[in-house]
């Protein structure tokens, strides 16, 4: 592995796209392969020894792929990756405590709600970093918002009927800082703007590039290349679908192809 070897990025389906998106704008030098493993998706509502297996499968092929570091974009496989956690080469970069603290350095009121699958509710690592530092928390799981996003029924009756029903009951709590726990959830944003009002909506993409930029200067594997980077994608199920269900992704994409892990 060297500096010009891709950073490989994985998600459950199209969530790790919100990551992947702002990975791609800031560090346009370097080459990506995403895998959404849509197979398997949603892995919300799987029990942890299966995610922890699809998580061991998918770190597996990156690193046949001789990626120089793993960028795990899904909370859900984040909260079940203890056992990838220190390894170096490549490294493997989740994405829950950047999310949490830029969320305890974004709220005013110290007032967070946290709205993530039911895998990562239950698992409360959000509610513990966050209580930890002094931020009420009010948390709930949301198991309709991702099969709303893989269908693309963004901007719908179905998305906002499914946020208001959500959310309604988290209104007039003082609530100024809405962390998404899920990588897909960034999608219904305007959805949860218009039930929740002019709240601050906390996401994976950006806490994340800071770490990833951080761990490449630190290990010496930034792509100095003045060329603009390669950028596959891959799903484990069907690529048609896939194509469907991230429509409104508008980054460079070189390939998306079936793969098997
Ligand atoms: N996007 C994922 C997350 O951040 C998981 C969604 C799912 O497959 O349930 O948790």
């Amino acid at each position: 592995m060297d500096s010009k070897s891709p950073i490989g990025v994985f998600d459950s389906g199209v969530g790790g796209l919100t990551v992947l998106d702002e990975l791609i704008h800031r560090l346009p030098h370097e080459n990506f392969i995403y895998i959404g493993d849509t197979k398997n998706s949603p892995y919300g509502e799987k029990t942890d020894q299966e995610i922890i297996d699809y998580v061991s499968n998918i770190v597996r092929y990156l690193e046949k792929c001789d990626v120089k570091q793993v960028v795990i974009a899904c909370n859900t496989a984040t909260v079940n990756s203890e056992h990838v956690a220190d390894k170096k080469e490549p490294e493997v970069i989740g994405i829950v405590y950047p999310t949490a603290f830029k969320a305890i350095n974004t709220t005013k009121t110290k007032n967070v709600l946290v709205l993530a699958t039911p895998v990562t509710i239950r698992k409360g690592l959000y509610q513990t970093i966050l209580k930890k530092l002094g931020i009420n928390v009010y948390a709930k799981a949301c198991p309709k918002f991702v099969p709303i996003i893989e269908a693309n029924k963004m901007n719908t009756k179905e998305s906002l009927d499914a946020v208001r029903e959500v959310l309604e009951p988290f209104k007039g709590q003082n609530i100024d800082t809405v962390l998404m726990g899920c990588t897909h959830y960034g999608l219904l944003a305007k959805e949860i703007k218009e039930v929740m009002g002019d709240v601050n909506i906390v996401d994976s993409g950006n806490a994340t590039y800071e770490v990833v930029h951080n761990s490449l200067q630190k290990n010496h594997l930034l792509n100095n290349t003045k060329e603009p980077g390669h950028v596959e994608l891959y799903t484990t199920g069907d690529v048609k679908t896939f194509k469907k269900s991230m429509s409104w992704f508008n980054k460079r994409i070189d390939s998306i192809d079936f793969i098997s892990v």
